[in-house]
């Protein structure tokens, strides 16, 4: 039974790491059209969520539904029968899915990275057509930088108008990682837009940011859900980018969901406040 405006939605994910258990049993919705924000201090097992829905690593246990189709399924199997630390292992009976991350681009869904990994060889402009090409044929990376005619006048066009967006189009043929890092962290998003999806994640995206910056991206990430009719799911660590922009917000402190809500329930819930101020002293 699902709702079609569920984007997404991660039923009971468990990804263990030998005995780490990195996410435990994380159950969360993502309605079409929202921000949803997932935080917790560091460790707590965000970018691992973020790995299962993209298919970076098969989950332990759980499955993961993109608008009501399960595209990940995963139960404990092999050396994790014994590991596995939970007790759902017997409820996703179904196939097991294991999707490549470009099968995952391919539905629609991106991501950027907490740690920025743009093409280090190539331009601002080449780093966007690559990913344009990545939605419709994975590999084949030579082909995408060398179109011929119409076809690469228009992938080009469409290209520099979304560098614009982010005001980057002035910078198109500078090397990626020639520019500044806050710059750098925009052109992993327009990046990221380029490969059509409807469902954007972002890691971390104001990390490294001055405060100025961190409210340009606020608004930035609210333009584009707009604009391109986007649901976003992001992890932040600073509570201010996340209360500012998020619809609804899952806080998780050692893999396992602690709190959810509005940014203003969540932010006044004592488990919040004590996962957060446990973090600091560290
Ligand atoms: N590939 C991996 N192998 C082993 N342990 C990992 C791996 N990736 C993450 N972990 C562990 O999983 C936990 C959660 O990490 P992570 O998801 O990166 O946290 P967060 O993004 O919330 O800071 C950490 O204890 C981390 O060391
Ligand atoms: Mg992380």
């Amino acid at each position: 039974m699902t709702d079609p405006r569920n984007a997404l939605h991660i039923d009971h994910l468990t990804m263990q790491f030998g005995g780490v258990v990195a996410v435990d049993d994380l159950t969360m919705d993502i309605n079409e059209g929202e921000i949803v924000a997932l935080i917790g201090p560091n460790g707590a097992g965000k970018t691992t969520a973020f790995n299962a829905v993209t298919g970076v690593y098969p989950p332990t246990n759980g499955e993961i539904s993109f608008h009501g189709e399960p595209i990940v399924r995963a139960r404990p199997a092999g050396k994790m029968k014994k590991l596995y630390q939970g007790d759902r292992s017997r409820i996703f009976t179904g196939p097991v899915l294991r999707p490549t991350p470009d099968r995952i681009t391919g539905l629609g869904i991106a991501r950027t990275f907490q740690n920025i990994r743009l093409f280090a060889g190539l331009t601002v402009l080449e780093n966007v057509l690559l990913a344009q090409h990545l939605r419709r044929h994975s590999g084949f990376i030579s082909a995408a930088l060398h179109l011929n005619g119409e076809e690469e006048r228009d992938r080009k066009a469409r290209a520099l108008e979304l560098l614009d967006i982010a005001g980057l189009a002035g910078v198109r043929d500078e090397m990626a990682v020639s520019l500044p890092y806050g710059r750098q962290r925009l052109l992993e998003i327009i990046r990221a837009l380029a490969t059509g999806p409807s469902l954007l994640l972002l890691d971390e995206p104001a990390a490294g940011m001055n405060p100025q910056e961190t409210l340009e991206l606020a608004r930035f990430i609210q333009k584009l859900r707009r604009d391109f009719a986007l649901t976003v799911f992001v992890i932040e660590h600073h509570m201010d980018l996340v209360m500012n922009i998020s619809d609804r917000v899952y806080v998780i402190e050692f893999g396992r969901l602690i709190s959810q809500g509005t940014p203003a329930q969540v932010q006044a819930d004592p488990a919040v406040i004590r996962a957060y101020l446990g973090g600091e002293d560290e």
